[in-house]
Parts: structure tokens; sequence; C-alpha cells
């Protein structure tokens, strides 16, 4: 049985997402970082998409705040991943509260891009980190003048642990949207911060990387993959 195709972008404009960075880092993590080139260096070369790494340079409460924060993230096999969000009508107290969440698990979990649809809630918002600068999240997210040059490249996804797959994106793109505050916002992406913004976008639709990759990278991923129980959020 073929896997539904995805959605084209074009006739899915609206989704989250922004810009990427091409080293996800932390302001708290800077000392980290600083001390231990070969963690940085991995994450350069291994994550494209949304995901660090897991490390042994982690420190142990490090690793115990990304395995924390990975229980309040939706993993496969849980339905909500495969389901449309909605667009954001109230920019109210409880859409920052969302968005605070939001910023503070993928700090926590080390990713560099989180979609609500990952933490269950089923609103057209994400968030991405862009190098050392604070979080980033964007409300009703659309995309214009998509690039016809594509690019492939390997992404993780926090909600497909241990796994990382090629995905081909368009290099370069403009992301309309709003800020939490309901400001509008407009930022042209390119590279890594396009991909994460395609991939993020892709969660606001139910579409995971599983979805975009090669048969034998799908094949080869679902060996690996199992629907794993969702652990009770603490
Ligand atoms: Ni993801």
């Amino acid at each position: 049985m073929r896997r539904p195709r995805s959605p084209p972008y074009d006739k899915h404009m609206k989704a989250p997402c922004v810009l990427a960075s091409r080293r996800p880092s932390h302001p708290d993590d800077e000392a980290h970082y600083e001390t231990s080139s070969q963690y940085t260096g991995r994450v350069a070369d291994e994550v494209e998409g949304q995901v660090i790494e897991e490390s042994d340079e982690l420190d142990a409460e490090a690793q115990a705040r990304r395995q924390l924060a990975l229980t309040q993230i939706r993993q496969y096999g849980d339905p909500v991943l495969r389901m449309t969000a909605r667009e954001v009508t109230s920019f109210d107290e409880d859409l920052q509260r969302l968005v605070t969440r939001m910023k503070q698990l993928m700090h926590d979990a080390r990713g560099v891009g989180l979609a609500a649809t990952q933490t269950g809630i089923l609103q057209r918002v994400f968030v991405f980190q862009e190098g050392e600068e604070d979080a980033i999240a964007v409300v009703n997210p659309v995309f214009s003048d998509l690039s016809n040059e594509t690019e492939i490249d390997d992404e993780g996804c926090l909600s497909l642990q241990g796994i990382t797959v090629p995905v081909e994106r368009h290099l370069r793109l403009t992301l309309h949207g709003k800020d939490p505050e309901g400001n509008d916002l407009s930022i042209e992406l390119e590279g890594h911060a396009a991909r994460v913004a395609q991939h993020e976008t892709d969660h606001l639709d139910g579409v995971l990387i599983l979805d975009r990759t090669t048969d034998e990278a799908y094949k080869a991923a679902l060996a690996t993959l199992r629907p794993k129980p969702i652990l009770a959020s603490v």
C-alpha cells in the first residue's frame, strides 16, 4: 500500500515556523558550547532538522531535563501528530502561555523547532531557535516566494526519536504570520532556517518527515520506530 502523498506546499501555505539555526544553541548553554566543540560539531554535522542529537557530553542534569521534556512531546504513533491544526484567532494569555511553554520544552529537549501539535495543542503555532537569539514564535504561518531550487539533507524530529532521514526542501522562502501579540511578521529564510520552517509547518498539517523521504529511508526508519507508549506528564 502506498503512503499518502504529502500535500505540495503551494496547496497548503498555512504553516508555522520560522528561522532555525545552523547550530542550535541557547543563551543558557553558552558555557557548555564553549567548552564542548565536539558536541557542537556533532550537532552541526548530524542534525538539519529539529533535533539535537543526544550526546554523552550533556551533563546529567541537562540529560534529565531533556528526558522530562521528551515525555511531554507527543511521539510517533500518537494520532494527534496526524491531525491538522486550526488557525489561531485569539491572541490572548492562553496563547502567551502556550508559546512560553513551547519555548521551554524546545530548549530543554535540545531542539531547534517545535510545533504546537507536538504538545497536543492543535493550533497553528510554532517556535524555532536561530543562533544565539531568543527563540521566535510564529502564529498562523504562511509561505510565499518558495524557491524552485531545492536541497536534500538529513532531518530529525523530536517526535521521531532515534532516526534521521533525507528530506528535500525548498532552499529559500518568505515566512509570513503573526507574533504571539498579533503583530504582523515577515521573514526571509534560507538554508537550514527555511528547512526548519517547512518542517514545523508540516507538523501543523499532520505531515511528518517520513512522508517526505525516500522509500528506502522510510522502510529503514520504520524498522527503528515503533509506536511508543505516551509517558505520563509530570
Ligand atoms: Ni518535528
